[in-house]
């Protein structure tokens, strides 16, 4: 049997994890949902119920002594994530986390170090490069030369003391398109009328190592919840609208335009089964890789390839108006 743990049993874990799993076992039979953890027994016991796992805990060393599974998901709040992530693969234990994979260069290179030394597989969930219409608009630029990405992720009434936590994911998904590093970025920052210093809509100026450029405009406080991508290539131009938590603009679309010629238009829901959000935005295939990689003895991590995302992700925690690699 090929058994898996989960720890931390809150919103993500709930909402895209524990479908995620359900689904992989019952598409794998061989798989079993061996046990999850949460610090808050009644957090721990629901979702054991909800998903279908076989034991419940409140210790996640006891339940990885007591378990020895074959890998283990972490969906841990941000600011505990890489001392647990550090203790997993210590313990020897291949592992998926949450992102971001770390709060700042030192952490996550922390996790980095610990990664390499237990030998293991290990995954950062950054589930937009898994999310089935980014997936396909990459399968297109990969043999054309990127020259600009736009990036527009909306939000309605964020006023979380850290946004940057969320942010990562357009300046992660941009780099996954670009398919290089950022060399510069310049940040603005626009504060809200009435609202506390942490609040702002943020935008940024990207200059990649390839030389594209991308415009990245992160609004926590805009008019509804929407991700749009927007990309030039020397071939096409693309349009993207990604499904998101159900909103206006899911299933989403994705359209490739040469000249007057609309050369392609790819439905969300054409390249999944259903179109719940698990699988339009990517949970489960992200899952679905890890678990492979496991069973396939691929013992790369790819933690490294988040790094300079969680490092422009800190600037803006930190209101920093220039990153320069
Ligand atoms: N991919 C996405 O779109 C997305 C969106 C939101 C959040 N996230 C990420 O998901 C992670 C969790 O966020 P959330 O919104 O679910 O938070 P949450 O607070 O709802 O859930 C975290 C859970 O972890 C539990 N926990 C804390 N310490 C623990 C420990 N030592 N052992 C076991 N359980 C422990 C808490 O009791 C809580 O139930 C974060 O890393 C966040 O960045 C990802």
């Amino acid at each position: 049997m090929f058994k898996i743990c989960s720890i931390g049993c809150g919103n993500m874990a709930r909402s895209g994890h524990g479908p995620a799993f359900k689904k992989y076992a019952e598409t794998y039979p061989d798989t079993q949902l061996a046990a999850c953890c949460d610090l808050k027994i009644e957090n721990a016991e629901s979702f054991k119920e909800q998903f279908g796992f076989k034991k419940s805990y409140t210790d996640y060393k006891l339940m990885l002594n007591e378990i020895k599974p074959d890998a283990v998901c972490l969906i841990s709040p941000v600011d505990k994530t890489v001392d647990i992530a550090t203790q997993i693969l210590e313990m020897g234990y291949p592992l998926i986390l949450e992102k971001p994979p770390g709060r700042n260069k030192k952490e996550v290179k922390k996790l980095i170090s610990a990664a390499k030394e237990s030998g293991v597989t290990v995954r950062v969930a950054f589930n937009r490069r898994y999310t089935p219409l980014l997936a396909a608009l990459k399968e297109f630029t990969k043999n054309e030369v990127v020259r600009n990405i736009t990036y527009q992720m909306y939000r309605k009434d964020r006023r979380d003391d850290d946004f940057s936590t969320t942010t990562i994911h357009a300046i992660d998904a941009v780099k996954f398109i670009a398919d290089c590093d950022y060399k510069t970025v310049d940040f603005t920052y626009q504060q809200i009328d009435g609202e506390n210093k942490n609040v702002a809509n943020i935008y940024l100026n990207g200059i990649f190592e390839s030389g594209a450029i991308a415009q990245l405009s992160l609004v926590a406080m805009g008019g509804t919840v929407a991700e749009r991508i927007s990309v030039n290539t020397d071939v096409a131009s693309y349009f993207v609208e990604l499904p998101f938590w159900s909103n206006p603009d899911s299933p989403g679309k994705l359209t490739r335009l040469v000249g007057n010629n609309v050369t392609d238009t790819i439905y969300g829901d054409s390249l999944i089964d259903s179109t719940e959000m698990f699988l339009e935005s990517g949970f489960y295939q992200e899952n679905r890789d890890f678990f492979e990689a496991v069973r396939s003895g691929d013992y790369t991590e790819d933690v490294s390839s988040g790094l300079q995302s969680v490092e422009i992700a800190d600037c803006i925690r930190k209101r920093k108006i220039k990153y320069k690699k």
